[in-house]
């Protein structure tokens, strides 16, 4: 694994971390030294995730919290300041949809439930957070938009696209205007993942199919995105800014 010892001791929150890629990315972020800030509505699996990293020597600790919520955001970033000391490192990772559905058939309340989830949060997290991380002076802001919001295919909700697609032109004014301040904003699009619910919801022919669609010919699994977000938080990746990374094995080409 690669390593980056400027990490150690910055404070990284992550929502949607209670499972799934920003679990992993949590448990990565934790061995590289960072001060992880779970921010998720889900405390009982947060709860596991936060338990692991402290049993592996790590700092992370729960904040419970609906991101679409602006009133409970604002309590857990003062609630992370205040536990931490500083906020160094955003990683909005929470998103998802509940139904496949045409524009004509989708109900009204799953593209607004959708575009909640998946765009205001963005902009609930990184406009409560933008204050503590201009004074990081390494700040760093890497947004997970997905695939679907860079092409148009079959098996994705449009309410989904279309705020995914929202999330990376959300982080190109981001890093637009936060850069004098030294803060970099990215974007990564990641495509199909092997995370335990993906993995419980698809059969191995669905596995394979989508697969065979990804030039390199595997589904991506959540270290392929956290090792993704750990570099753009990294000295490393000092001088890039307003980028979406297409972390999915080639298939946005296609
Ligand atoms: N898994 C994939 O195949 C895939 C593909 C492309 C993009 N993505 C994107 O990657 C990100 C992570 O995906 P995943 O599959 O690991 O997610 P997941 O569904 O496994 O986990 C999502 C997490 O977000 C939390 N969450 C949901 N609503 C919330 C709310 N209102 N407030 C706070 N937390 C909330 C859940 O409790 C959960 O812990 C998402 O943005 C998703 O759109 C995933």
């Amino acid at each position: 694994m690669a390593n980056y010892p400027e990490l150690a001791g910055r404070t990284a929150l992550i929502t949607g971390a209670a499972q799934g890629i920003g679990a992993e990315t949590a448990r990565l972020f934790a061995a590289q030294g960072c001060k992880v800030a779970v921010v998720d509505i889900d405390a009982d699996n947060g709860n596991k995730v936060a338990a692991g990293i402290s049993g592996n020597g790590g700092t992370a600790q729960v904040f419970k919290t609906d991101i679409t919520d602006a009133a409970l955001v604002e309590q857990a970033i003062a609630g992370i300041v205040q536990a931490f000391g500083g906020i160094d490192i955003v990683i909005n990772c929470a998103g998802g949809y509940q139904q496949l559905a045409t524009v004509e058939d989708m109900t009204i309340e799953e593209w607004d439930r959708t575009v909640a989830l998946n765009l205001r949060s963005v902009f609930l997290i990184c406009k409560m957070a933008i204050p503590h991380l201009k004074k990081s002076g390494a700040g760093r802001i890497i947004n997970v938009s997905s695939i679907s919001g860079r092409t148009v295919h079959a098996a994705s909700s449009p309410a989904y696209g279309a705020a995914k697609a929202g999330v990376t032109q959300l982080t190109r004014f981001l890093a637009y205007q936060l850069g004098p301040d030294n803060i970099t904003a990215n974007a990564i699009a990641p495509i199909t993942t092997l995370t335990p619910r993906v993995a419980a919801l698809r059969t191995e022919a669905d596995i394979e199919r989508i697969a065979s669609q990804v030039p390199l010919r595997r589904l991506a699994v959540p270290e392929d995105h956290a090792q993704a977000m750990l570099f753009l938080a990294s000295d490393a990746a000092a001088y890039i800014n307003g980028v979406v990374l297409d972390v999915n094995g080639g298939r946005v080409m296609m």
